[in-house]
């Protein structure tokens, strides 16, 4: 049976999704996008060959609605579907806080949500797209978001309560990566090496030992220890992060990271 997916507000996410379920094997004919500009619509259409239609169409047209707005585009979203979506169909929200309870509360009574938080890296289908489900959906409704999140990345189940603590590590992860980055490249540009070149050096780090976290199996404490030899050069360097308080800075940013999620999700403006 066909099964008809449409992107609701496709942008950056919507956009990486959208290409990564055509390079799985779906067919542009199934895939429906809505934008807001015209020009977007179009642009979507030429490059992956989808069909654009409208919120109103897309909600009675296709078996599964991916809601890929800003969470604060989100409500007005809710409110032109609301009086189009059948209580079968199932909605996937990717918006970052938004509870499947917000969007139960303006769907059909009984709607199957499924919520959804990806990672930028899904732009280079090394994503992490963290899902949990709503009061109504079924493992049937998990398995199909799965199918959609896998194309770009891995996907990870967790109770909707573990969502803030998943946006913590994983929604914002890939930042904290980037912040070490740029202070390690200026650590570079201290010890005497051109801004390019530490860049380079530090980035093949990181992408080093992200394949062998990944693919080795092994703890990073193991890991670790094979860099580090007796009175050597990278004790010294940890003796520094631990007197810095490096690791206490990690567990309250990430600390820090699931309130704001929480709050946010709260309606709270902070
Ligand atoms: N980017 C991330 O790092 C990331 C990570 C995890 C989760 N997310 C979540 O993913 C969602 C999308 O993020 P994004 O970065 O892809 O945002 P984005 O690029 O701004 O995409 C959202 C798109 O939705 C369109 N839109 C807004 N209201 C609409 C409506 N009523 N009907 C049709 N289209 C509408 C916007 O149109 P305009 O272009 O006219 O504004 C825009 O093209 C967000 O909820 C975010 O929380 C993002």
């Amino acid at each position: 049976m066909t099964q008809k997916i449409a992107v609701l507000g496709a942008g950056k996410i919507g956009e990486a999704l959208l290409s990564g379920m055509i390079r799985a094997g779906w067919s542009p004919s199934d895939l429906l996008v809505t934008a807001r500009r015209p020009e977007r619509a179009e642009e979507l259409r030429t490059r992956h060959g989808v069909t654009a239609v409208t919120n109103a169409e897309a909600a009675k047209t296709a078996d599964t609605l991916i809601l890929a707005v800003k969470p604060q585009d989100m409500a007005a979203l809710l409110d032109e579907l609301a009086p189009h979506v059948p209580a079968d169909r199932l909605v996937v929200s990717a918006a970052a806080g938004i509870p499947t309870a917000f969007i139960e509360e303006r769907l059909a009574q009984g709607a199957p949500i499924v919520r959804v938080m990806p990672n930028t890296p899904v732009l280079v289908d090394e994503g992490m797209s963290v899902i949990s489900a709503g009061t109504h959906a079924t493992e049937a409704h998990l398995v199909r978001t799965e199918e959609i999140f896998q194309p770009v990345g891995k996907t990870l189940r967790v109770p909707e309560s573990q969502q803030d603590a998943a946006t913590a590590l994983s929604g914002s992860g890939p930042a904290y990566f980037y912040y070490l980055v740029e202070a390690m490249t200026d650590a570079g540009i201290l010890l005497g090496l051109p801004r390019d070149k530490a860049h380079d050096l530090i980035v093949q780090a990181a992408v080093g030992a992200s394949v062998m976290l990944r693919d080795s199996g092994e703890h990073p404490v193991k890991l670790r220890e094979a860099v580090t030899s007796p009175a050597g050069t990278t004790i010294s360097a940890i003796r520094e992060l631990e007197r810095h308080g490096v690791r206490a800075a990690l567990i309250a940013a990430l600390e820090a990271a699931r309130d704001r999620s929480r709050e946010l999700a709260s309606g709270g403006n902070g």
